[in-house]
């Protein structure tokens, strides 16, 4: 099959390697002509395992084709799918703005035959509706479209299996036309399908989203009350997943969820119940305590570090990704630089990307131990596995005090103490 991707971030150019990877030809078209050309060159432009080698792969095998038109690509092209952002607004509802543009412009170039147009994009209720409208008002005579929602449900950092092996393809359409065509283009992936309608295709995600969001916040409620009176968060929510209906997977307490997904999502829903009239409390709070598991670490750091150097191992939002959109280690370095820290920070991937939001406000370096060299106070902000096992006597010796924050509880605490690390977890004794 022939397809077009708009976009080419996370989903847009996971999505293009993966079905181009299954033999189908894909467009992706893109607005940067300097990523444009990094793209064609085999530059993945974002850090995902896997990536580079796929889309070096079905460059050279033809199948993947980059460009800064719309004319051919969306001409030749069976399925078109949107993959562009959806980022807050501030008022936290989604910008549609993007899309909407996006729209247009499939709309105008469409052949005059039939072609389905799928939103992979996060999207509110109702807006597949209004993409139909800008395609149906803007397209040339001859031309018929069907809308798709394809709400897409990878993790960065583990992008490509994620895409290869979903749990379920959901595909929303009131045209079962469109909805051959999707089942066509999924066929060779496993996981189950899901057809269903627009409004139930583009609610799956944001639900999904937002009841993820609520087990990370769900953890650090918890934590708070282990913080205030010795319990220990792992050990209860260890105790408490045994549970056949409740189960321990991603209950983490912690600093808190970042990424460029649940924070958004949670806000967008709760902005799309406030319009529908349906009570929103409970998604505010998961909010709310999201905000307070930042805020909460950050003043256990400010009450317990004795002197100004800190340094931090983690920075993106979650490993395995060089993403640092709304991550907790943006809003802990720039309340630490206002307070007058010097950081020193290691990221694997990230610090490119928190480079251009501190600049030179930040000391970052290449390696885990030159973060650790002479800090007052060493915090971990992100799971990376290159922490997991780090050399901890070297550690030790490497502080100027061996103060330790442990933002993901990755440590154990007893043997941490034992080594002789003033060593504060989330909600751990
Ligand atoms: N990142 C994830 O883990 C993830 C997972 C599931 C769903 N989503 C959703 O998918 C969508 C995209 O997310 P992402 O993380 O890939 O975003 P991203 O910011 O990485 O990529 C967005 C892409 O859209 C392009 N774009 C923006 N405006 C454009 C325009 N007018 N014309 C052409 N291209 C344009 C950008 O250049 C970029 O390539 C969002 O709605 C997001 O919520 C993201």
């Amino acid at each position: 099959m022939t397809i077009t991707i708009v976009g080419h971030g996370y989903v847009g150019l996971v999505s293009a390697c993966v079905f181009a990877d299954f033999g189908n030809k894909v467009w992706v078209v893109g607005h940067t002509p300097e990523k444009l050309k990094r793209l064609k060159n085999g530059d993945p432009i974002i850090y995902e395992p896997g990536l580079a080698e796929m889309l070096q792969k079905n460059i050279k095998a033809k199948r993947l084709i980059f460009t800064d038109t719309y004319e051919k690509a969306v001409k030749d092209s069976e399925i078109v799918f949107i993959t562009v952002g959806t980022p807050p607004k501030s008022d936290g509802s989604a910008d549609l703005s993007a899309v909407f543009t996006v729209a247009k412009e499939i709309a105008t170039h469409l052949a005059p035959r039939f072609t389905v147009v799928s939103c992979k994009s996060t999207v509110p209720v109702g807006t597949n509706i209004a993409v139909e409208k800008i395609l149906n008002d803007n397209k040339p005579p001859g031309a018929s479209i069907a809308v798709a929602s394809c709400p897409e449900f990878l993790r960065e950092g583990s992008a490509i299996q994620d895409t290869v092996s979903p749990d379920r393809v959901v595909i929303g359409s009131d045209s079962p036309e469109a909805i051959e065509k999707m089942l066509e283009l999924h066929k060779s992936l496993p996981g189950k399908r899901v057809v269903t309608n627009l409004a139930s295709a583009e609610l799956i995600k944001y639900a999904s989203n937002s009841i993820l969001a609520t087990k990370i916040s769900f953890a650090n409620l918890i934590s708070f009350f282990c913080e205030k009176t010795g319990a220990d968060v792992e050990e209860v929510l260890d105790a408490v997943g045994m549970d056949r209906r409740i189960g321990r997977t991603f209950m983490y307490a912690g600093v808190g969820y970042g990424g460029s997904c649940f924070p958004k999502d949670v806000q967008a829903l709760t902005d799309t119940g406030k319009k529908l009239g349906v009570d929103v409390t409970l998604l505010k709070s998961v909010e709310d305590i999201n905000q307070h598991a930042r805020a909460n670490f950050l003043a256990n750091v400010l009450k317990k570090v004795k002197g100004k150097n800190i340094g931090i191992l983690g920075l993106s939002f979650k490993p395995d990704t060089d993403d640092i959109r709304f991550a907790p280690s943006v809003y802990l370095v720039g309340e630490l630089i206002k307070k007058g820290y010097k950081i020193t920070a290691y990221d694997q991937a990230a610090s490119e990307n928190i480079r251009k939001i501190f600049g030179d406000k930040i000391t970052l370096v290449d390696h885990a131990f030159d973060a650790v060299r002479g800090a007052d106070a060493l915090l971990v902000l992100t799971e990376w596995n290159e922490f997991k096992q780090i050399d901890l006597v070297k550690v030790k010796s490497l502080l100027n005090k061996p103060v330790l924050f442990d933002g993901r509880n990755i440590y154990d605490p007893v043997k941490m103490k034992e080594m002789g690390f003033e060593y504060f977890g989330i909600g751990r004794p």
